[in-house]
């Protein structure tokens, strides 16, 4: 089965896990920097697949080695803008989060396709593609936006690229479509 890491498992990131794992198109890593977090995630869903005759397996981490071989990286990490936060600050935060999660991630899965979600949403997706940018050919595909399914096969799983998306439902459906 593929494998997909999540980085962020707030309301998005667990929203996706649940969706994948339920769906069973892959096998999830649910990434935190809040510990023991994901870890309970996790395993709640795990726990649930045999109730609902699904084999997915899910794993709460804090660990960006557990990430290792993915096939998809999503990223939903980031904070919300509290009082008396600009949106400067909010895009500050976040692109040192988000930045961060990009290289880590990428370190272990250096094939992978990359999901951004966090906001705000054009900017960190382009920080993503510079972030995960390889040397040529492959960087002629660094930034994807929806494409319509047939295109999806000259899309190769080997060229990392940082996808747009707009919710947990929209990336669920995607993946089906590549992996079935
Ligand atoms: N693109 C879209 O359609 C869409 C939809 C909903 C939310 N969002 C955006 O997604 C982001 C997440 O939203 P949410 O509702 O899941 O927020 P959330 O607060 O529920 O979850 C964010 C998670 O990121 C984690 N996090 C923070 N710093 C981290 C780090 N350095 N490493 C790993 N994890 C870290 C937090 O601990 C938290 O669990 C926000 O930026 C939000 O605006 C985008």
């Amino acid at each position: 089965m593929k494998k997909i890491s999540i980085v962020g498992a707030g309301n998005t990131g667990a929203t996706a896990a649940h969706w994948l794992a339920e769906r069973e198109l892959a096998n999830v890593v649910l990434l935190d920097v809040v510990e023991g977090m994901p870890q309970g995630k996790g395993l709640d869903l795990l726990e649930a697949m045999p109730i609902i005759g699904r084999d997915a397996k899910v794993v709460g981490t804090n660990d960006y080695a557990d990430t290792k071989d993915s096939d998809i990286v999503i990223i939903t990490a980031g904070i919300a803008r509290k009082p008396g936060m600009s949106r400067d600050d909010l895009l500050k935060t976040n692109a040192e989060i988000v930045g961060k999660a990009a290289t880590e991630t990428l370190k272990y899965s250096p094939n992978a396709i990359f999901i951004v979600l966090t906001n705000p949403l054009d900017t960190m997706a382009y920080l993503v593609m510079k972030k995960t940018a390889c040397p040529a050919p492959a960087s002629s595909v660094r930034l994807g936006f929806w494409t319509p399914p047939v295109c999806a096969p000259s899309w190769q799983w080997n060229q990392a690229s940082a996808w747009k998306m707009s919710n947990a439902t929209f990336w669920a459906d995607t993946a089906t479509r590549w992996f079935r």
